[in-house]
């Protein structure tokens, strides 16, 4: 860690963008899988010694939850391995540079990133744009403890890159007018949003999107998550847009689409395009 006198902004000297993949996830379903399992193989006893029915029944209940929590468990370690950036994979950092290298930002124009999270996408489109403003915004919800304000400004200090701004809001109601920017792109942050219809989402932030901008917006666009994209293709090009693509990047960013299932990241997909 360097201190940086001028400013007394520490600035440190490696950026660090966390993990897809929170610690405390691991940790959690670990601790779960072992109390389940403690819990099932006492329900398991005590149903034997009084031959109960519902006993034995609770106990499979209780031992299902503790195998599934533990499969879990290991799925988390393997992404957390996979997404790292220190790590052999890599994967998050694949990701962010195949979108980035989707956004081609005019000179002295401005591009929102859409849950922006540790500044990761923000910052390399702001490196590929270096006469343009990226603008990232998160809520910095509880979900990403290592994900906040600070933590972006530090990994742009880092990475030496100052053509960005970091400003807290809300995917769900932008806090910008109708088409304020140049670009608008956003990595796996609308399928974190429960609740709230998908295509609304994106709607949303296709509205802060200037005429003519660019979009690159990447997420697990499944059927169950967002419904029918290539209706909503055809709804965005009846409408004026002039390009609307849906690509498929489990064949593109990761290895294979195996890999991208084994990950929980099957139905990866990009959609780019021009308004
Ligand atoms: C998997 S992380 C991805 C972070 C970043 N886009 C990246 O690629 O590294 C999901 C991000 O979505 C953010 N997020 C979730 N719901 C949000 C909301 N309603 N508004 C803004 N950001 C949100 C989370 O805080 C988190 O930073």
């Amino acid at each position: 860690m360097e201190i940086n006198k001028e400013n007394e902004l520490s600035v440190p000297a490696k950026a660090d963008y966390a993990n897809w993949m929170p610690e405390e996830m691991i940790t959690g379903t670990a601790v779960g899988a072992g109390a389940l399992l403690t819990a099932g193989v006492i329900a398991a006893k005590k149903a034997s010694e009084n031959d109960s029915t519902i006993g034995k029944i609770c106990s499979a209940v209780l031992l299902a939850g503790a195998v599934g929590c533990g499969a879990f468990s290991i799925y988390s370690v393997i992404a957390r391995k996979a997404f790292s950036y220190d790590g052999e994979r890599k994967l998050s950092k694949q990701i962010i540079d195949g979108i980035a290298a989707y956004v081609t930002i005019p000179d002295g124009g401005t591009a929102l990133d859409v849950g922006c999270g540790s500044g990761a996408l923000t910052i390399a489109c702001a490196k590929r744009n270096p006469n343009a403003l990226v603008v990232g915004m998160d809520h910095w919800g509880p979900e990403y403890r290592d994900f906040s304000k600070s933590v972006c400004e530090k990994n742009a200090a880092a990475e030496n890159v100052t053509n960005v701004r970091f400003e807290q809001g809300n995917a769900v109601k932008l806090d910008y007018p109708d088409e304020s920017f140049d670009v608008v792109t956003s990595n796996y942050v609308y399928h974190n949003i429960a609740g709230i219809n998908k295509q609304k989402l994106l709607l949303e932030t296709l509205r802060v999107l200037k005429k003519g901008g660019t979009f690159a917006i990447h997420d697990l666009m499944s059927k169950a998550l967002y419904g029918d994209m290539q209706k909503f293709t055809e709804q965005l090009k009846s409408e004026g847009y002039k390009e609307v693509y849906l690509i498929d990047t489990t064949d593109k960013f990761f290895k294979s689409p195996r890999e991208a299932k084994l990950l929980m990241l099957g139905g990866s997909t990009l959609l780019f395009g021009k308004k």
